[in-house]
């Protein structure tokens, strides 16, 4: 009999595929499995035997890696499983950041009930123009699940899109992505861009990699978009950057006090993965996976 945990309620979504050998534990000192969403298990105790923690979601700095491995505690993650959520919250951050659509629907609640606002319609027309995505110049820094999918989406658009990813072959990204335009140059894609959309894993090696010299190569009023991890945004030089018209907007999926209510910045609460959809496949792909590894010794993911 396996005991399983689940520290975020939608990570039990799945757990009706637990039968026979498995049973619920409220207790995660408990657990031989614990599966968790967003809440941070790094000042949290475990028993010493927890075999597997399962990761409702593609990031996994909320868990202690190194712990884990230490202890061979396998980590499971599920990427891909809520992709398709969070592309389609970079689309609309693109859309808020190219068209005043909030500025618009605050001045219209502003008027509620005054019987002049269709003559003041024309003010609005003006004081909320917007510019257009067709023939912008989109850079995808990751082609990985979801950058793929935020690159095609951004062709679909009408959008010239360039996709940078060292890990990936040119070959495997076309086929992956036909009609983006790979480089190879970090400085290529900063350079020539309208929009940059960031979709890397946080590590030590991509922490701090939008900074001040990174926006310093960028195009005037550049749009930076980052639904990937706040790490990899030098916030203070995000900021100074905005102050000075260097980045129109940043479009952030991490409300960090820095970013709350910064002039320029479109900063939503880390909703990318929050759908129905999304947050059912992940939790059915993370208890897939520990089936999996519990009952046949596979690892994936
Ligand atoms: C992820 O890393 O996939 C997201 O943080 C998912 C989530 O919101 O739980």
């Amino acid at each position: 009999m396996y005991k399983y945990h689940c520290l975020n309620p939608i990570a039990k979504v799945g757990t009706d595929t637990f039968t026979g050998e498995y049973e619920e534990t409220p207790e995660i000192s408990q657990a031989d499995v614990i599966l968790v969403r967003s809440a941070s298990m790094r000042e949290m105790e475990w028993q010493e035997g927890t075999l597997a923690v399962a990761r409702a979601g593609a990031g996994v700095n909320n868990i202690p890696c190194d712990v884990c491995a230490e202890k061979g505690i396998v980590v499971f993650n599920t990427p891909g499983a809520n992709a398709n959520g969070v592309k389609e919250l970079v689309i609309a951050g693109m859309l808020l950041a190219s068209r005043d659509i909030v500025g618009g629907i605050r001045w219209v609640e502003e008027k509620e009930g005054s019987g002049n606002i269709a003559k003041e319609t024309e003010k609005a027309k003006k004081a909320f123009a917007g510019c257009e995505l067709v023939g912008k110049k989109l850079g995808v820094i990751g082609l990985g699940a979801i950058g793929v999918l935020v690159a095609n989406s951004g062709v679909h658009l009408g959008m010239e899109v360039y996709g940078y990813d060292p890990y990936v072959s040119v070959e495997s990204a076309w086929k992956l992505s036909r009609n983006i335009h790979h480089t190879r140059s970090l400085e290529e894609l900063f350079q020539d861009c309208d929009y940059i959309s960031v979709h890397v894993p946080a590590n030590e090696h991509t922490k701090g990699m939008i900074d001040a010299n990174a926006i310093r190569q960028m195009k005037q009023g550049v749009v930076i978009l980052n639904f990937s991890r706040d790490l990899l945004v030098k916030e203070e030089d995000m900021l100074e950057a905005m102050k000075e018209g260097k980045v129109r907007h940043y479009v952030t999926d991490f409300p960090t006090p820095m970013m709350a209510g910064a002039k320029g910045a479109i900063v939503i609460p880390h909703l990318g993965a929050s759908t129905e959809e999304a947050e059912d496949n992940c939790a059915k792909m993370a208890v897939q996976e520990l089936r999996s590894y519990l009952e046949h010794g596979n690892i994936k993911n």
